[in-house]
């Protein structure tokens, strides 16, 4: 306990000397507000695996199956309320001059605790966005119909979510090395680092001279080549590390 607290005094003298700071969250920030994550036991859909489900292969083969379970991660989503993880993010981008917050997450609980500067890498489970015409709205229906049609168009809709084997939005992707090629210092929190790009975004943070700080439940891959691994419930240390700037 000792060694977590001269940790989070150390991040948050580095906190309060930066002018830019940078966040990158995963499936992690979301878990103690019951989203459950991809992997493990919880990644189970009718005993389909979500990492089958979440490819334009799968959308391809069987557009009605896709959507039940889009309906189905929707519908448990829909109640789901943001944390104190995210929470600590806005009172962070409150005293941050230029603060930038990226998440792999779909889950759209960012937006509603109220981060402003946000770029969401993989899309938002309550956008969708027409095959035919492209045409990008945000949807709050739940359960959508079998097969949701484009009101533009009458095109076949699909969710706005970045799916396996699919590359991002260029634009999008350059926000995101935009803000880490800028910052002082970038914090990862609840994130496996096994996805690219976003993976690799700690690293062009090391390599441009950024101090980078991970909070995760356990060592990633990563974590002996940052700066500081804090190891804990996302929950309880960002609350923690933002209050030492307070
Ligand atoms: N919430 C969501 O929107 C959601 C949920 C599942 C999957 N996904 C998608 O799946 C991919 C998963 O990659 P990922 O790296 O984000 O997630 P991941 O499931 O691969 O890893 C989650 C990480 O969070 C850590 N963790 C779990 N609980 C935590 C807690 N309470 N506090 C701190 N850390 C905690 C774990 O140790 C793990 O390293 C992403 O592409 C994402 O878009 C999104
Ligand atoms: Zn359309």
């Amino acid at each position: 306990m000792a060694a977590i607290a001269a940790d989070l005094q150390q991040a948050g003298l580095w906190l309060t000397e930066s002018k830019r700071v940078a966040a990158l969250t995963g499936a992690g920030i979301s878990a103690e507000s019951g989203v459950p994550t991809f992997r493990g036991k919880d990644g189970l859909w009718q005993g389909f695996k979500a990492t089958d489900l979440a490819t334009p292969q799968a959308f391809a083969r069987d557009p009605k199956l896709v959507w039940n379970f889009y309906n189905w991660r929707r519908e448990l989503l829909a109640p789901l309320q943001p944390n104190p993880a995210h929470k600590a993010l806005i009172r962070l981008e409150e005293k941050i001059p230029q603060f930038s917050l990226i998440t792999q997450n779909i889950d759209d609980l960012h937006r509603r605790a109220g981060s402003k500067n946000l770029v969401e890498l993989h899309g938002n489970i309550w956008m969708v966005r027409c095959t035919r015409c492209h045409l990008v709205s945000r949807n709050e229906e739940v359960p959508l119909p079998e097969l949701p049609a484009c009101e533009e168009c009458g095109g076949l809709l699909r969710p706005h979510v970045v799916w396996f084997g699919e590359q991002l939005d260029p634009t999008i992707l350059d926000k995101a090395v935009a803000a880490i090629r800028s910052c002082d210092i970038m914090l990862v929190i609840g994130t496996s680092a096994l996805v690219q790009p976003a993976a690799s975004l700690a690293i062009v943070a090391k390599e441009q001279g950024a101090r980078v700080v991970e909070i995760n439940l356990e060592p990633t891959p990563y974590s002996h080549k940052l700066d500081l691994a804090l190891q804990g419930k996302a929950g309880v240390l960002l609350p923690q590390l933002v209050e030492r700037l307070e």
